[in-house]
């Protein structure tokens, strides 16, 4: 477990201080994926790098697998810090290197003996499926390549923490799925807690058991990613999330308006039909659906409906106040 208490983060930059990380408490359980998101500036990356002590905290303290990172010193740093692996969106990995010296390096300096190194990047090569590409060098390799050899890098000494900053910021739609799907399986296969840092909320509904929503320098928002995405208590996280599910409502419809647009939420195995045609006969009202989906955090189904409600106006309201009920959310997004 990583537990971030009373962790303050302050820079000085042109004789002002930042604090990039401002009282922030949560805690990132052993074996989890677990999301940090937030604008640019919020402190992400700062706070990420104070679980390896690469950044040095400004007051309270990280305790990571029982450890104050920050007493660490000598030996007892450097052997926790091969505990802890690194992911980059720019892979960072060395040009002049083969995928092979790439991982390598990691290990002699580590100290392995050399036909341990040997059987060990085999093995992490096999891992990550680029066995094929041993001897390539990364200029030949492509983004989700890349940042495959980067992965088996930063898992090499047997890491049980995998920090990942942006890890595919910087790839397409396709290579990003096959990039967490190899991240899943450093979970689930190696029991890795992974530590995923993104501007993608894709990425955190796709893979991430929980996760942390951070606003200048504070916890915003922390919980459960089905919870969080469903049902956001705080404002920013409502504005952040619902970027992720807008829909435009084309303006023949607005500028011509009748009733009411909903925008209904609800768990995807909720059946949504018998709830819409059910009101829609107890209270006289007709349903236009004019956008609908339903899309998957972790396994779980999550359905978003639009719907404009025809009818006379006590007949509306008393048809909204009884969804309202029988759905996750409701939002009136529009009326005449
Ligand atoms: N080494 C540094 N020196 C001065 N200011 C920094 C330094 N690192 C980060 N900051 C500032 O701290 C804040 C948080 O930065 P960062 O953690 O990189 O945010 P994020 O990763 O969420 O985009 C920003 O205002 C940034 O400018
Ligand atoms: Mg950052």
């Amino acid at each position: 477990m990583i537990e971030f208490k009373n962790v303050e983060v302050s820079f000085k930059y042109k004789g002002q201080t930042v604090k990039a990380v401002d009282n922030v408490s949560f805690e990132i359980p052993e074996g989890s994926v677990f999301g940090i998101v937030g604008g640019s500036g919020a402190g992400k990356s700062t706070l990420l790098r104070t679980i390896n002590g690469l950044q040095s905290v400004s007051g309270g303290s990280v305790i990571s697998d029982g450890k104050d990172v920050a007493k660490l010193k000598g030996s007892a740093l450097r052997e926790y810090r091969k505990n802890v692996g690194m992911i980059f969106q720019h892979f960072n990995l060395a040009e002049s290197r083969t995928v092979y010296r790439n991982i390598a390096f990691t290990l002699e300096s580590a100290g392995w003996k050399k036909e341990d190194i040997d059987k060990r990047v085999t093995e992490l090569l096999e891992f990550v499926n680029l066995s094929d590409k041993r001897d390539t060098y990364p200029g030949k390799l492509s983004g989700g390549q890349k940042q495959r050899v980067a992965i088996a890098r930063a898992l090499a000494n047997n890491t049980k923490i995998l920090l990942c900053d942006e890890p595919t910021s910087a790839l397409d739609a396709e290579t990003t799925a096959s990039v967490l799907e190899l991240l899943k399986k450093v979970n689930s296969e190696l029991n890795v807690t992974i530590v995923i840092i993104t501007h993608e909320l894709d990425v955190v509904k796709n893979i991430c058991d929980r996760v942390a929503v951070m606003n200048s320098g504070k916890l915003e928002e922390l919980g459960d990613v089905y919870q969080v995405f469903t049902a956001p208590e705080s404002e920013f996280t409502e504005q952040l999330i619902s970027h992720t599910n807008d829909f435009t409502i084309p303006e023949y419809i607005t500028d011509d308006l009748d009733g009411e647009i909903i925008r209904l939420t609800y768990q995807g195995r909720k059946a949504k039909n018998p709830v819409l045609s059910e009101t829609a006969r107890e209270y006289n009202v007709n349903y236009n659906i004019l956008h609908g989906k339903i899309e998957y955090i972790g396994e779980k189904p999550l359905g978003i409906l639009y719907v404009n409600i025809i009818g006379d106006k006590d007949s509306r309201e008393a048809a909204i106040k009884a969804l309202e009920s029988k759905v996750e959310r409701l939002e009136v997004v529009a009326n005449a």
